[in-house]
């Protein structure tokens, strides 16, 4: 979109991966977030977002058709979080479903019908940030559904950030963008290393489609959940920030252990996701569960991530002429989960340990005699 709010991708947290509709989805854990996001660093590291998922509201709309907040859950309703949110310095989401119900079996309000009063409810609310579900939508065609939402919310005047959550099932990187900031392009991600893996895999197809203002979706993030090891989660979080995802946390960082917070707050991972050019990597090989994935940066280098699928440790090798750089006498080689430099002449190798990833950055190395030839663990030049 021309509208600036997504030059980069989007990222903040949001409830849905950690608790569902579960009682612990309420205004404590929102404001408990809100609260960690400045005390641990997040906030300073980029996170911007705090997002409600489904079932923030009662099952029935109120005599003049408003949305009801669940007063179990938003004793004080959402406005009182929202303002909570923004003395924090952060911004403040929320959810409903481009349909006549969201998603979950008890079947709260949605959206299809009623745009242009529930994008004024938000707006009046506060909300920087719309998830826009795909359940219980009639069957409506898809691009009319999410751009009469996106008129509505222009209508507002407030910039909100639009999230499309189609699922993929239309395509929408062939016609999302402009519509929306970011589409969803799989279905749900759960907590297992099978489930991340094949999602990321349907993503990575689709780099092209990427770009400042409008970008893929594989989901939000798992990290900390417990379903995955540490090299599992570095994986999904390395992968994600190459692919140029949106970051959006999905575990209750109130009770996380310290590891997602290191995996979560690696500001050179980051610093790859956000990069302004907007790239998204792209496959450079896959064979034999042994992938490379390439990151155009705005600083001229390369994201490379050597990504190993398989279960037992694999040795994976690149260069930096096959990942696009020019010619030159030496490169850099950053190792960012290592945080250490080598230089290369031009191999660029690490050994992966099973579902573990090395991400690096590789750039021209104009002091390279002064680093050292190899780091023993992580990527390396031999
Ligand atoms: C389906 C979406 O894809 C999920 O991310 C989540 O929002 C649920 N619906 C909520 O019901």
């Amino acid at each position: 979109d021309d509208d600036h709010l997504a030059l980069t991708p989007p990222m903040g947290f949001n409830n849905w991966n950690s608790t569902h509709c579960r009682a612990e989805f309420n205004e404590a854990m929102v404001k408990g977030m809100a609260d960690l996001f400045v005390e641990k660093g997040l906030k300073a590291a980029g996170y911007e977002y705090i997002n409600l998922d489904d079932c923030w509201a009662l099952p029935a709309r109120d005599a003049e058709g408003k949305l009801v907040p669940d007063p179990k859950r938003f004793p004080h309703g959402i406005k009182a979080v929202a303002d909570y949110v923004h003395d924090k310095g952060l911004k403040f989401g929320i959810y409903t479903s481009a349909g006549i119900k969201t998603c979950d079996v008890l079947g709260f309000p949605g959206g299809l019908g009623h745009e242009y009063s529930d994008a004024q409810q938000f707006a009046d609310w506060g909300v920087d940030y719309l998830k826009y579900d795909n359940c219980n939508n009639l069957g409506v065609d898809a691009k009319k559904r999410y751009t009469t939402m996106r008129e509505a919310l222009k209508a507002t005047g407030r910039p909100i950030l639009y999230s499309i959550c189609e699922w993929g099932e239309n395509k929408p990187w062939e016609w999302a963008n402009g519509v929306g900031h970011a589409w969803r392009t799989t279905g749900d991600i759960s907590d297992s290393w099978d489930s991340m893996v094949s999602i990321m895999k349907e993503n990575l197809a689709l780099d092209e489609y990427a770009g400042p203002g409008g970008w893929n979706d594989p989901d939000m993030l798992e990290v900390g959940n417990g379903g995955m090891t540490d090299t599992e989660y570095r994986t999904h979080f390395s992968m994600w920030s190459i692919m140029a995802a949106p970051l959006l946390i999905g575990s209750d960082l109130r009770t996380a252990p310290q590891s997602a917070f290191d995996i979560l707050s690696n500001e050179e991972v980051i610093a790859v996701d956000q990069d302004r050019l907007g790239k998204q990597g792209k496959v450079v090989s896959s064979e034999d569960g042994r992938w490379v994935v390439a990151k155009e940066l705005a600083d001229g280098g390369r994201a490379v991530a050597l990504f190993n699928e398989s279960d037992r440790p694999q040795r994976i090798s690149t260069t930096a002429r096959a990942v696009g750089l020019p010619q030159a006498a030496g490169y850099r080689v950053r190792d960012l989960w290592e945080h250490s430099d080598a230089h290369t002449a031009g191999k660029v190798a690490a050994t992966v340990p099973a579902h573990g990833t090395v991400l690096v950055r590789v750039s021209l190395d104009r002091g390279w005699a002064q680093l050292p030839p190899a780091v023993a663990s992580g990527a390396d030049g031999r």
